[in-house]
Parts: C-alpha cells; sequence; structure tokens
C-alpha cells in the first residue's frame, strides 16, 4: 500500500485519489474544531469554501437548525455564529445541530479531496483512531495537509508523521512519497512535546498573538478524541 502526503490542499491537486482514503489534517485549527464539534454530537459538519456558500448553504439548511462556524484572518466572521475555536463547539453549543462551516485552508483542503472514495478528518486529537480507521481499511492513503495560505504547515506536517508511524510499522509494506517520508522525518525529529511544536510553529506563534493561546494547547492534546468524522455526500459526520 501507499501513502501519498500533499503538504498543502493546492498540491493535492495533482494526485490521483480515486481509488484512495483521503486523510485531511489542519491541525490548526480546522480539523481540531470538526473533530470537537462532531464529538459534542453535532449531527453534522458541512465544509464550504466562502462565507457566501456558508449563507447559502444556511438558507437551504436553516429549517433543521444550522449553525454558520469558521474564521477569516483566525477571527470570526461577521454575522457567524462561531468562530474557529474548538472551545466554541460544546455539546451545549452544536448537539443535533448542523455546523456549516468554511475557513481559510482547512475547509478547502475537503474540497480538494472530493475524488477520494473515502474521506476523514484527522488532527491529533483523535490520531489514534484515524490510524485504526487506515488500518482498517487497507488501501493506498492520500493524507492532505492544508497547510496555510499555500505554504507548508510544520504543525500538520508533525500529525502527518506521527499519523504515518502508527500505521507504517516494521515489516509492513507500506510505501511512502517524498512528502510522507519528510514528516515522519520531521515528526521523529522533534524532542519537545507537540504542544512545543505547535507553539513554536509559525500559525501557532500566529494564534497566540490573536489570543488563541488556550486553542494551541488544547489542539496539540493526542488521542483525547475517539470519533473520526467522515465525509458522506458534502456533510462531515461521525463514522
Ligand atoms: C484555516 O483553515 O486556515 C485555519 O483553521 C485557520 C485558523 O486557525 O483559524
Amino acid at each position: 500500500m501507499n501513502v501519498d502526503l500533499s503538504a498543502t490542499w493546492q498540491e493535492a491537486s495533482r494526485v490521483t485519489l480515486r481509488g484512495r482514503i483521503a486523510v485531511v489534517i489542519d491541525v490548526l485549527r480546522a480539523t481540531s474544531t470538526i473533530v470537537t464539534a462532531i464529538q459534542s454530537g453535532a449531527r453534522e459538519v458541512i465544509p464550504v469554501e466562502t462565507p457566501e456558500d456558508a449563507r447559502l448553504a444556511a438558507q437551504k439548511t436553516g429549517a433543521y437548525g444550522a449553525v454558520l462556524g469558521g474564521e477569516r484572518g483566525g477571527l470570526k466572521i461577521e454575522g457567524f455564529d462561531f468562530g474557529n475555536s474548538p472551545y466554541e463547539y460544546t455539546p451545549h453549543s452544536v448537539g443535533g445541530k448542523a455546523v456549516i462551516m468554511t475557513t481559510t485552508n482547512g475547509t478547502r483542503a475537503f474540497a480538494a479531496a472530493r475524488e477520494a472514495d473515502i474521506t476523514v478528518a484527522a488532527a491529533l486529537l483523535n490520531i489514534g483512531s484515524v490510524a485504526n480507521v487506515l488500518l482498517h481499511e487497507g488501501r493506498d492513503v492520500a493524507v492532505i495537509c492544508a497547510g496555510t495560505e499555500g505554504r507548508v504547515s510544520l504543525d500538520d506536517l508533525y500529525c502527518a508523521g506521527a499519523l504515518i508511524e502508527r500505521i507504517v510499522t516494521p515489516g509492513s509494506d507500506w510505501v511512502l512519497n517524498d512528502g510522507a517520508k519528510l514528516a515522519v522525518h520531521w515528526y521523529g525529529s522533534n524532542t519537545g512535546t507537540s504542544f512545543d511544536v505547535l507553539a513554536s510553529c509559525a500559525h501557532g506563534r500566529r494564534l497566540a498573538e490573536l489570543g488563541f493561546h488556550r486553542d494551541v494547547e488544547y489542539c496539540s492534546g493526542m488521542d483525547t478524541v475517539t470519533e473520526v468524522p467522515v465525509l458522506k455526500g458534502r456533510s462531515l459526520v461521525s463514522r
């Protein structure tokens, strides 16, 4: 089996996704927030590309209790119910509801994954459960890191490396592309904690400047969530 890693969602457009399981990663913060929303009992999370798409989707879904979430520039979008902080997505705020979400990079990565046979959302929070799904499915994997505005994000690469290391055990027949090898190397070369890594990468520092230091701390938690959101049609739902 193969693991092919794209370091940004833009790069994923050059990869053949048919026949593969796609793993979308945006540790800071979109997939961490989506995983949290589903764990909190959201009925579905609908990732869309723009705020306008979100408002249109809300009009269609409105009668069924849709809320709008996401960010631009890291901050809540005007008129939206929630920003992109996982702390906002509690059982009380999203339980039983559809969350329509748009973020700068993360939700676009789901659009980039649309050709894949199966698409799941991964973060450090649910990394063990995602690894189990990949081992259970036993098919070629496309890891799609969201990146930040077309550039590599070390937080996503770190999570990807940790995930790949869990599935590529000695003696297994996985073949990694160069990006996947780089991610494993980057993950293994870190001696600090996952929080140290996330807090020191560019996006982690930017979030701290915006006052979201606690989000970085939360998103660095490993194996704290068991849910693996999977794309069904246009919605991410509990697997
Ligand atoms: C994104 O999709 O670019 C991120 O989730 C941005 C953020 O941290 O809010």
